[in-house]
């Protein structure tokens, strides 16, 4: 049987993973696929430290000699980031070439196009890696769960961030300290920014919306607040209320209408989600059929990540085998069923809030306080305050009722206009209402 040979661009922490992992994997595979999966053409910028076992792969730092080479059948595009990354793949598509990439960021927002490229050239993108590191979550939607409709998706999906909380909430560690932890084993972005402030996991979940609802989500599509204003003292107050804090993705179909957000949510502890620590990332679907299904597993990292993507390169490699390039639609649905999500305004949100007030401690201050959020018609629940030291401003933290998103926009931004007010409140929302 013919060789599938891949040609590989970037060989940074997954790429490294991938070729890793086609080597140590190579009898196996070729036990389970009935061909070699060899790869062939290694493309980066700094080749002089790939290490020897690599070096039977043609190297070169000119991607042309991948796109010009007619026995490359995949080409997997690792180096991250908008540009190259969408002309490489473009233009990988233009020469004929499957491919396969871990490029959420590039997805989430150019998705259609690179989609409709593959499309007219009947070649196959396999995007396995862009979500849940090594979960294998997008064969999952996209086959496993085929019948259903999917009704909600909620989900861990940034290990950094996760494992920055975990730290901080198990071991009181400081937020720049572990985020430099998890910049040294691999989990982080180029550039953290996109872990901390969810914007990682807001491509991830257009991406899993995309293919779960069939109607093209785009990062805009989606509300993200991060986790950059929490702080050790949110840690201990959700810890008094039976919470943890946790960057949570959530979206719901409401069949004419899609929520999409990304924030940090108190998380009951008792809910799975609440217990998911480290780098680990779950997802969980409810499925009109299934009901409740919970993935879980490494979301980041050099040979998790490489697993994903030798998955998707041995899905391919297979359909090439067999002749079946295009069985499995690249979104899940066909290519003409593949719609415009309407997206449900934040501002039509309901559910109980956590606010930390930081104002000075004088007599009065709390009752103007509650008369604001008693205007608005938001109930509170409890109310703990808390001094620093003395002639400090004080932490004031509320736990609300259900409140409805517009009015504590309003509340929120009449209190922090307040003079006794020191620091911009912080607003966390509980999490409601979901499957435990
Ligand atoms: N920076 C990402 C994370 C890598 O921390 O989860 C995996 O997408």
């Amino acid at each position: 049987m013919k060789d599938i040979r891949v040609g590989l661009i970037g060989f940074g922490t997954v790429g490294s993973g991938l070729a890793q992992t086609l080597l140590e994997q190579k009898d196996r595979l070729l036990r389970k696929v009935g061909a070699r999966i060899i790869l062939a053409r290694i493309v980066d910028i700094n080749l002089e430290h790939l290490p020897e076992q690599f070096k039977d792969a043609q190297l070169s730092k000119d991607v042309n000699d991948i796109f010009n080479d007619p026995d490359i059948d995949i080409v997997v595009e690792l180096i991250g980031g908008l540009e190259p990354a969408r002309t490489f793949l473009l233009e990988a598509i233009r020469h004929g070439k499957h491919v396969v990439t871990a490029n959420k960021a590039l997805l989430s927002i150019h998705g259609k196009e690179i989609f409709e490229a593959a499309g007219h050239n009947n070649v196959e993108v396999g995007f396995e890696a862009s979500v849940g590191g090594g979960i294998p979550v997008i064969k999952a939607l996209k086959e496993g769960l085929v019948a259903n409709r999917i009704l909600s998706i909620m989900g861990i999906m940034n290990g950094t961030a996760n494992y920055i909380l975990t730290k901080m909430t198990d071991q009181g560690a400081a937020f720049d300290v572990v985020l430099k932890e998890a910049q040294a084993l691999g989990f982080a972005e180029a550039d953290p920014t996109y872990d901390i402030e969810g914007i990682d996991t807001a491509h991830k979940l257009a991406i899993l919306m995309t293919i779960s609802y069939g109607k093209l989500v785009q990062l805009k599509d989606i509300h993200t607040e991060g986790i950059s204003k929490i702080q050790p003292i949110d840690i201990d107050f959700a810890r008094e209320f039976g919470c943890r804090i946790k960057l949570l993705a959530i979206s719901r179909h409401h069949g004419s209408h899609v929520e999409a957000r990304v924030q940090p949510t108190l998380v009951p502890e008792s809910h799975m989600l609440a217990n998911i620590n480290g780098a680990y990332n779950a997802i969980y679907f409810t499925g009109d059929t299934v009901g409740n299904v919970l993935l879980y597993g490494k979301g980041a990292g050099k040979m998790p990540t490489g697993s994903a993507v030798a998955a998707d390169v041995v899905d391919i490699g297979r359909n090439i085998l067999h002749g079946s390039i295009g069985r499995v639609p690249a979104l899940s649905y066909l290519p003409e069923h593949i719609g415009t999500p309407t997206i449900t305004p934040m501002t039509q949100l309901c559910c109980p809030y956590y606010f930390r007030i930081t104002a000075v401690d004088k007599p009065g201050v709390l009752s103007t306080i509650s008369g604001i959020f008693g205007k608005h018609s938001i109930s509170i629940k409890s109310v703990i305050q808390k001094s620093r030291q003395q002639n400090e401003p004080v932490s004031i933290v509320l736990h609300t009722h259900e409140a409805s998103e517009a009015a504590v926009q309003k509340a929120i931004a009449e209190i922090d206009g307040l003079e006794v007010c020191t620091e911009p409140t912080v607003k966390i929302r509980f999490l409601v209402d979901e499957p435990r």
